[in-house]
């Protein structure tokens, strides 16, 4: 039996872990049928809840309870120096009421990027079920203590991985990465591995959302939400 996490809104990895509900095979839908469902059913303004980030766990707790594959990655962008803008995926790991959480290399060039200008955008492609999540926002790093409860909970094989891969930094040899990786196997032969100095989570905190669901002869639904002055949300329709 196949097991997905969902990670709820309400869960603080600062103080006691993340909570997990598991999703059993039997209660995953096919992603194709709901894609049907929701083409059909649209989006008006009063299906969306008041707060974006209960709204957005509402479609990923519905995106996780289907067959689509990789529901938690999402492209991240970021801006270079000379204004280019970058993309890659990275997996979500963690989200509530202060924004979205991933983990990577804090020297690999996205971090680099992000140390430059710390505005990024969020994409979750979920067009399996013909929807897609936009969201702009501002990333910072975690608390070194959150970095560690979630470096521990790692399969040892990705902790070590972690100490020997310089993401983003050119490699001659594909040989060199697993030397460094044996290398590092040895070295953290006994007890625990501990957290590298140069990898931890960001937490991107959103200044706006975008929802957006496929409709029928691209008359599809799209609601914007950014906070006004009063710092309550706001949402309102775009053309497709
Ligand atoms: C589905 C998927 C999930 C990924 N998740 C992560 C992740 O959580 N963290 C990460 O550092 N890289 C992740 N990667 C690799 C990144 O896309 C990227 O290649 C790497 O982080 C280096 O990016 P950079 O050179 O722009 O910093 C993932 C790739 C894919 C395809």
């Amino acid at each position: 039996m196949s097991l997905r996490k969902v990670i709820l809104i309400n869960s603080q990895i600062s103080e006691r872990g993340y909570t997990e509900v598991l999703v059993t095979q039997n209660m995953i839908m096919k992603a194709e049928v709901l894609r049907t469902e929701l083409m059909l059913k649209g989006m008006a303004k009063s299906d969306l809840l008041a707060d974006p980030m209960a709204q957005f766990e509402s479609w990923y707790q519905q995106a996780l309870t289907t067959d689509m594959a990789e529901p938690t990655a999402m492209s991240l962008a970021t801006v270079d120096a000379n204004g280019q803008p970058w993309q890659r995926m990275v997996l979500l790991k963690m989200f509530d009421e202060n924004g979205f959480v991933f983990f990577t290399n804090y020297s690999s060039r996205k971090a680099q990027q992000i140390a430059g200008n710390a505005k990024v955008s969020l994409l979750f492609p979920w067009q399996a079920l013909g929807r897609q999540v936009k969201i702009t926002g501002t990333a910072e790093k975690i608390a070194t203590a959150d970095s560690l409860k979630y470096f521990a909970s790692r399969p040892r094989g990705s902790q070590i991985g972690a100490w020997a891969s310089h993401q983003s930094q050119v490699i001659t040899t594909r040989a060199m990465l697993d030397t460094l990786f044996e290398q590092m196997k040895d070295k953290f032969s006994k007890g625990e591995v501990p957290l590298p100095s140069f990898w931890g989570g960001y937490r991107v905190k959103p200044s706006s959302f975008e929802f957006w669901q496929a409709r029928d002869s691209r008359l599809h639904d799209q609601f914007v939400c950014e906070q006004g002055d009063d710092e309550s949300w706001q949402y309102q329709r775009l053309a497709p």
